[in-house]
């Protein structure tokens, strides 16, 4: 078969997607271990066995529903290539405007000493410390799987202001006082007990679903602020959550609460500042 034939029997499986040539190029650039360009110009060059097998695989895959991302193990955020594989939950695109938010305050508060809770994949510390390198990150996972893909991505954008910790919360670091300026987070918040849409199925449960009300890490957050005296927090939430968090901040003798949305003018996520 032919590179020219792959990718025509490649899109007509894939008839379902819509962006489904762009897919089959995407996945038989992987397969080939080669850049998306390559195909172009090597139009009428036959796949040996092993490539055109790996490829019909992956197109396999994709019929399933598994997100793209997971089997080309690559996701753009932020202008830049991550890696990714199952057990980190795939970036999203409104993370960026968190990204954009935490920059704003950062520079404008001067501020030093970073942390996240449930870095993932790592784009959001990893993003930030990159273009912060006087700034001092720590970031946190439960999950071993998250933290290896945090790990890969720091190695591979060569980040040396970012501490991995296996913890829950910031419990690294022993429960200290004004050890961080600002708390940045995008936790799960999904409620226990939704149906997800099919391709939610292949991100991990423990970075989707928040508790029985779906806002109950984003609440921790709020009071490990407050107690460990953490001036700002950032959080991403869930389009509906405002109100809760609104209530809930209330508990607290806070400066500002702003929520900010997301491109499709949904709520999205809150910087409080105490
Ligand atoms: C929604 S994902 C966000 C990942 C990444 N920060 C991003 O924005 O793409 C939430 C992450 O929080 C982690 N997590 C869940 N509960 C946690 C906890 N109590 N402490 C630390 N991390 C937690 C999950 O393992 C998951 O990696």
């Amino acid at each position: 078969m032919l590179i020219k034939e792959a990718l025509q029997l490649g899109a007509s499986k894939l008839a379902n997607f819509s962006r489904n040539l762009l897919e089959a190029e995407l996945l038989l650039a992987y397969a080939l271990g080669v850049e998306r360009i390559y195909l172009h110009t090597h139009f009428l060059e036959p796949l040996d066995d092993f490539t055109q097998k790996r490829f019909l695989n992956f197109i396999k895959r994709r019929q399933k529903y598994e997100p793209i991302e997971y089997i080309i193990e690559k996701v753009s955020f932020y202008s830049n290539e991550f890696y990714i594989s199952h057990g980190a939950l795939i970036p999203r695109p409104e993370s960026e405007i968190l990204v954009d938010l935490a920059l704003q305050t950062i520079q404008k508060n001067n501020l030093k000493n970073i942390a996240e809770v449930g870095i993932g994949s790592g784009i959001l510390s990893i993003t930030l410390a990159k273009i912060l390198p006087s700034c001092i990150f720590q970031a946190s996972d439960i999950s071993s799987e998250a933290l290896f893909n945090a790990f890969v991505n720091k190695e591979k954008f060569q980040v040396s202001n970012l501490t991995l910790h296996k913890s829950a919360y910031l419990d690294f670091n022993g429960g200290k006082k004004k050890s961080f300026d600002l708390l940045i987070s995008n936790p799960p918040y999904i409620k226990e007990g939704f149906i997800l849409p099919k391709p939610l199925d292949y991100e991990p449960s423990i970075a989707l679903f928040g508790g029985k009300r779906g806002d109950e890490i984003l609440c921790h957050l709020i009071d490990l602020a407050y107690f460990l005296e953490i001036p700002f927090v950032i959080c991403e939430m869930g389009y509906d959550q405002k109100e809760s968090i609104y209530n809930y901040a209330q508990k607290f003798n806070y400066k500002n609460l702003v929520f900010y949305k997301d491109l499709a003018q949904l709520d999205r996520g809150f910087i409080l500042e105490f």
